[in-house]
């Protein structure tokens, strides 16, 4: 495959196959492959409608030995079925889940980026509501499909540290909503921040907790984490996505020593940090360089602004290492396809 593997970004590019399951009459069908993009729809299916609909994010990577690795996609099935429960999806079993996300990696081998390119393969599972409604009520038929693309960095400047603004007019979730369900109504609720983030030459937007605004929620579509004192502390909040790759620093910072530290952080503990991040599958880390906060006139700063400091470096190498098999993988983390 003859692709400019370094210089990828984060953008839709058609591939060979995706994958696909319908759930009809109570019980999912059988998993088929498909070469066609395109996927025919009820005008009155529920997706499109009330947004009844979840999607994940997770990645595969080619290591040095040429082998095919996933990285914790057990865990993308279970919030897969945590957010199908949220807002009554059709559950996927995880099973299946996992059965669909190996298919579809095989079927596109060619476009898992080589050893060494900083890009991987990005795996895309959804989950709509394709059955028709027009009363607010979950459909009674779902589909269920993955498609897969190669993958640059989330954040343009990859691990490179970033700029980030606090959003204080928009939310994107609320203390009992869906915040901490992967759902495309939470990004829906972004949008508007995020455009104006970019626009006044910002990386993401930092929501604040929606009822006190005294918190930090997360960054845009990453969980954001700090370092001080051999601390990693990153927030406890009702309204964020519970990351994987937040899972997995915790593991690795703990690992190595330091404390972890998850609990309400206030805006103001800024101060305090000597350096930041924003994680996930997308970002994976991107170290942040600072934080200005508009409407309180404050800027807070990360480290010497030119590079990431040492532990988020360290967190990086480690976590980098092992989804591409560098590493061992002491936790059980990675499945190995070939
Ligand atoms: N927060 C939001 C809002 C996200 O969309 C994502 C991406 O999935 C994350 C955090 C990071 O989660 P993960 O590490 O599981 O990809
Ligand atoms: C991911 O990190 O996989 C995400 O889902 C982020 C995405 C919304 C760009």
């Amino acid at each position: 495959m003859d692709l400019d593997w370094q210089n990828l970004g984060f953008n839709i590019m058609k591939t060979d196959y995706n994958v696909r399951c319908v759930f009809k009459d109570g019980k999912w069908g059988k998993l088929e492959a498909s070469t066609d993009d395109h996927i025919p729809i009820h005008i009155g299916a529920t997706c499109l409608h009330y947004g009844q609909q979840s999607f994940e994010g997770l990645k595969a990577y080619r290591g040095a030995d040429d082998r095919i690795r996933l990285f914790r996609h057990n865990e993308n099935a279970k919030r897969l079925r945590r957010s199908a429960k949220g807002i009554l999806l059709a559950e996927v079993p995880e099973e299946l889940f996992m059965e669909a996300v190996e298919k579809v990696v095989l079927l596109n081998k060619r476009f898992i980026p080589p050893y060494g390119t900083g890009a991987s393969l990005y795996i895309r599972p959804l989950l709509i509501g394709t059955g028709p409604e027009v009363g607010v009520r979950p459909a009674r038929e779902y589909t269920f499909l993955i498609f897969v693309m190669p993958v640059g960095p989330y954040f343009k400047s990859g691990f490179k540290p970033v700029d980030m603004v606090i959003c204080r007019d928009h939310d994107r979730a609320a203390p009992h909503g869906t915040g901490h369900l992967k759902v495309g109504g939470n990004y829906a609720a972004s949008m508007v921040s995020i455009a104006e983030a970019h626009k006044n030459g910002f990386a993401t937007t930092v929501y604040l907790d929606a009822k006190e605004k005294k918190y930090i929620d997360e960054c845009g579509p990453a969980n954001f984490f700090g370092i001080k004192e051999n601390t990693y502390v990153t927030p406890r909040s009702d309204s964020i996505l519970p990351s994987i790759t937040n899972m997995s620093l915790q593991a690795l910072a703990g690992e190595m020593g330091m404390k972890v530290d998850i609990r309400p952080v206030p805006v103001t503990e800024l101060t305090t940090f000597e350096e930041a991040g924003a994680c996930g599958t997308a970002a994976v880390i991107t170290s942040i360089r600072k934080i200005v906060d508009q409407e309180m006139n404050i800027v807070y700063t990360f480290g010497d602004g030119f590079k990431p400091g040492p532990v988020t470096t360290r967190l990086y190498e480690t976590l980098v290492g092992i989804q591409n098999g560098d590493l061992e993988d002491s936790f059980g983390w990675t499945k190995i396809l070939d």
